[in-house]
């Protein structure tokens, strides 16, 4: 016997990568998904730029339409995957304004107008859903806002952007250089024709923003996120790593700081050694994990796709499912926590451990200066390791491991350092994380 299912309309917005996948697996698998949400899902629409665009799969010519506005008006879920502030901004604020429940995998328009969107469905009871905004296919939003909702998260380090980690790890696994690799994760469709959001850590950095938001109940702004990098890491500090006993991932770090009651958090994006025996560091290729450190649960590792049209696709229709099942149920939507609201610090207060590269003069007395220098700035070394090239001019080059400093101090101090006549070059400074 089939069951008699209310009827759902869905509209999507968007047949790219991952809207074309999402509408071929509703038209697909429509009656395994009506069971799982208790509503018959029907896709009322596709509304693209194009109707004549090419797609990566087959769907029908009918459902296409450009006209977005109208296919909103009267849906119950709206999928929003166009990207972008404009027009998704709009469609996504009507979608709420007409009583629809909305799923979006923007991360960039959740980053910088999260809070607008929320706070416009709360006001009519509506629900935003946004599981494939990070990390693709894991399910860590649902963990954070949902399983860990009992718990404090302490520390989110997340390898949070597939194209660099695809760098990254072909520099370590080959010694190839960043230029060579890039070019061919560009060939191979991980990184944008643009590049820039991806080596730059602003794609991560959005990322962080959506996961620090979430974890620590707190609204994290764009620009309360430090951002760095990862196209000043060469094979040769890659590989003095290795000897170090790390590797260098771009890591997206979401702390909490300070004593219970004076509680502070730090939002930062930047390349970071991992040492060789933690989980981040056997994350290879353009795959995505999130290790999530909680005061009761303790560590957590969530691991998988972190793009790709139909993973990123699976995340989408968890939270239509999801959305089906809330408009059912019928009740006010799960508003977003921001209760918290705790200060977020500046990256001068935040304090690692780093290991500083430079090139010395080999001479009697420079690591005397150069261990006087550090001292003065108050920054304590743990480890120094030094190697000798050339016999006529011999130059020293010394790697140094230290404690634990602020931002504030070790720059100074590294400052200090290329000031120093005994130094002829700082050949790299970075962070170490999870240790
Ligand atoms: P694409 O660029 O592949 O697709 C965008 C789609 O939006 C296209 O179908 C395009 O239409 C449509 N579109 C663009 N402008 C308009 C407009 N003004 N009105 C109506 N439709 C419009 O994007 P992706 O599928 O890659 O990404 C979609 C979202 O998912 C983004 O927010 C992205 O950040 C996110 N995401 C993507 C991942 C991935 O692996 N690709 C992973 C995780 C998240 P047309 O086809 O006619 O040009
Ligand atoms: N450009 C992103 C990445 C896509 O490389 O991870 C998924 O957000």
């Amino acid at each position: 016997m089939t069951t008699e299912y209310r009827r759902l309309r869905v509209a999507l917005l968007g047949a790219g990568a991952v809207g074309s996948q999402v509408a071929a697996l509703l038209l697909r698998h429509g009656d395994e998904l009506a069971d799982r949400a208790g509503a018959a899902l029907e896709l009322a629409g596709i509304a693209v730029r194009d109707v004549d665009a090419p797609r990566d799969v087959e769907l029908p010519r009918e459902l296409f339409t450009t006209d977005a506005e109208s296919l909103v008006v009267g849906a119950d879920i709206v999928i929003e995957l166009i990207g972008g502030i404009e027009p998704a901004r709009t469609s996504i604020l009507q979608a709420i304004g007409s009583g629809a429940d909305v799923v979006t995998a923007n991360k960039a328009l959740l980053a910088t107008h999260g809070p607008e969107l929320f706070e416009a469905a709360d006001r009519v009871g509506a629900s935003v859903y946004y599981e494939a905004a990070a990390a693709g296919a894991i399910p860590i939003i649902r963990p954070l806002r949902d399983s860990l909702a009992g718990d404090r998260v302490v520390r989110i380090m997340g390898i949070v952007n597939g194209t660099t980690n695809y760098i990254l790890d072909r520099m370590e696994t080959e010694g190839a250089d960043f230029a060579d690799v890039l070019a061919d994760a560009q060939r191979l469709g991980y990184a944008e024709a643009d590049p820039t959001a991806d080596v730059e850590g602003y794609d991560a950095a959005q990322k962080a923003a959506i996961l620090a938001s979430l974890a620590f109940h707190t609204a994290v702004p764009l620009d309360a996120v430090h951002r760095e990098g990862i196209t000043s890491i060469t094979a040769s500090m890659i590989e003095e790593a290795r000897s170090a006993g790390f590797v260098i991932k771009l890591l997206a770090v979401c702390e909490r700081l300070g004593a219970e009651g004076a509680e502070s958090i730090s939002v930062r994006v930047y390349p970071a050694l991992v040492p060789h025996s933690h989980p981040l560091a056997s994350v290879h290729g353009a795959n995505n994990a999130v290790f999530v450190e909680a005061e009761a649960a303790g560590s957590l590792m969530f691991y998988g796709a972190g793009a790709g049209g139909v993973q990123t696709a699976s995340a989408v229709l968890g939270d239509v499912v999801s959305a089906a099942r809330r408009h059912i149920a019928g009740g006010v939507g799960v508003g977003e926590s921001t209760r918290a609201n705790l200060p977020i610090v500046p990256i001068g207060h935040v304090t690692t451990r780093y290991q500083i590269t430079l090139e010395v003069s080999d001479a009697p007395g420079v690591l005397a200066t150069v261990a006087g220098i550090l001292s003065d700035g108050g920054v304590s070394v743990a480890t120094v390791v030094q190697t000798v090239e050339g016999e006529a001019e011999p130059t020293a080059r010394l790697v140094i491991g230290t404690h634990r400093a602020t931002e504030q101090a070790l720059s100074a101090t590294v400052d200090a350092l290329a000031e120093s006549a005994v130094v002829e070059r700082v050949v790299s400074v970075l962070r170490v994380e999870g240790e």
